[in-house]
């Protein structure tokens, strides 16, 4: 049974037939990379061995939320029958007023306990053309990714993902640099696309990591495209008034906005992570009141 090398994965013809080389009979089997797990818990990311850490107890949390406010799972947290076909509301970015504000931190730490505790099937998507940063928290290399598949249309974007071995994990890295991200994501293919991996696994979360609001033109044009915007707030760092500006943008692009609190100290145990009661107690940013939903979590230091 030959393979045939293409768009970085490995292609498998269905079978040793006379077509089995053909390409339109293969199946994508995307290329696997292992977690290192150590490598990510030395910068402060979830480990899978440390379950009842602070974080992974806090992840949960928002967790539950995000799951419920996509339709995976119902109130009591049970898994929800999702349709066969059709477009599902699975698609969910993550963007905030600044850079540094943690969207990358709690994206990734999100998909991976969603896939490593819950066996929720997830594809973390790097939209941040100008700041790419999961590719190296992952230790990849680098390969084609979303640029490529906004740049051509016809290229299987399936065929690009990486595949963690240890969990229902797959990333789609940035890709190459094409100088002109804004343009991509304006152009009539791009919401077919972010609709083709929608549909394309029903029951898969797409969690995709955006640049900041107030730094560029593309994560606005991003929250067209999603289902769900969670919208990072660093605690304490973040003026109230670009929290504002920024989520007045995010509002006209979608209404479907959640705020997650990162890096807030609670309680003498100090949580570093975020606790969303705690916002919603305190003066929240104008512009909540234009339909921003909170991330709520348990945890109350
Ligand atoms: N809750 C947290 N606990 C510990 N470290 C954190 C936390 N949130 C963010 N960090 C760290 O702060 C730095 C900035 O976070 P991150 O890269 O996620 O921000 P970002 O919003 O994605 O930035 P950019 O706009 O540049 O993409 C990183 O080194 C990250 O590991
Ligand atoms: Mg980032």
């Amino acid at each position: 049974m030959g393979l045939i090398e293409r768009a970085g994965a490995v292609l498998e013809p269905e079978s040793d037939g006379p077509n089995a080389a053909a390409n339109d009979l293969a199946i994508v089997r995307p290329e696997a990379f292992d977690i290192d797990f150590g490598a990510l818990a030395a910068h402060g990311y979830y480990n899978s061995a440390d379950r009842s850490s602070r974080l992974s107890l806090e992840l949960r949390a928002a967790k539950r939320a995000l799951l419920r406010r996509t339709g995976l799972r119902n109130a009591a947290g049970e898994r929800k029958l999702v349709r066969k076909g059709g477009r599902q509301r699975n698609l969910v970015l993550f963007t905030s007023a600044r850079p540094g504000e943690g969207k990358t931190f709690c994206a990734i730490n999100l998909a991976l306990s969603l896939a490593c505790e819950d066996d929720v099937e997830v594809l973390l998507v790097d939209a941040d053309a100008p700041r790419p940063k999961v590719r190296a928290l992952f230790g990849l290399g680098e390969s084609r990714g979303l640029s490529d598949c906004l740049a051509d249309p016809d290229l299987v974007p399936e065929g690009l993902f990486l595949k963690a071995r240890q969990a229902p994990l797959c990333v789609l890295p940035e890709g190459r640099e094409t100088g002109r991200p804004a343009e991509l994501l304006a152009g009539p293919d791009a919401q077919r696309f972010f609709t083709a991996l929608s549909t394309a696994a029903p029951g898969r979360l797409v969690l995709i990591d955006a640049p900041p609001m107030l730094a560029t033109a593309e994560a606005a044009m991003l929250a067209r495209h999603v289902d769900e915007v969670v919208f990072v707030v660093q605690a304490g760092e973040t003026p109230a008034a670009a929290v504002a500006s920024a989520l007045d943008e995010v509002l006209e692009a979608n209404q479907n906005v959640s705020l997650l609190l990162n890096r807030c100290l609670i309680g003498e145990a100090g949580s570093y992570y975020g606790s969303y009661e705690d916002y919603d107690r305190n003066a929240a940013p104008a512009g909540l009141s234009k339909g921003a939903g909170i991330l709520r979590g348990s945890t109350d230091g």
